[in-house]
């Protein structure tokens, strides 16, 4: 995905704002998985985001994404984030986002999600790298759950 950066996206420096680029994001990330899935789709989790260099207004923000690893009815998506000057071609990567996404119909119930080609090594060490985030993710889930019951009570 690559747009323009305009000064509506921007904050008083002329930096493009985090929150928009997390938007895309999250766009990037949900076309990606819609083409490997077919189906509705809902955001789970995005891991931690860091920003590496502000992208300035008139530069192209580009944005790559790619499905890492499927399991029953989430996947993981990658998402590489790169400026790029306009008049001089210079790119720069800003950002790396993982997002789980889990498939879902209409009423809100989950859906089996089609299985992933590893056809190569690089493909392989993605998917392996991917089962070990989300091994992370779910206990991250389970102690944010744990503290919002512990909160209530
Ligand atoms: C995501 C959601 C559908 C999970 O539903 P659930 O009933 O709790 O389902 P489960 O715990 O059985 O998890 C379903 C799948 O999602 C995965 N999952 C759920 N939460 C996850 C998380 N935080 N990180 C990684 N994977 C997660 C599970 O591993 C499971 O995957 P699998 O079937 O491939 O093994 C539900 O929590 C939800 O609807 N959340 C809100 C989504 C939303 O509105 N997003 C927009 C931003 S708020």
């Amino acid at each position: 995905m690559v747009q323009v950066v305009l000064p509506n996206d921007a904050n008083p420096l002329g930096f493009i704002l985090g929150g928009t680029v997390m938007h895309l994001i999250d766009i990037a990330g949900a076309i990606a998985s819609h083409r490997h899935t077919r189906t509705l789709l809902v955001t789970a989790a995005v891991d931690g985001l860091q920003f590496l260099h502000p992208i300035k207004v008139g530069d192209l923000i580009i944005l790559h994404a790619r499905v890492n690893a499927v399991w029953s009815t989430s996947l993981e998506v990658e998402v590489e984030v790169f400026s790029e000057e306009t008049l001089t071609g210079v790119r720069r990567m800003t950002s790396r986002a993982y997002l789980t996404f889990v498939a879902v119909d209409r009423d809100g119930h989950r859906l089996p999600v089609p299985g992933l080609i590893l056809d190569n090594e690089d493909d392989r060490r993605r998917a392996a790298e991917a089962d070990q985030r989300r091994a992370e993710r779910l206990r991250a889930r389970r102690s944010l759950e744990e503290r919002g019951s512990t909160d209530r009570s």
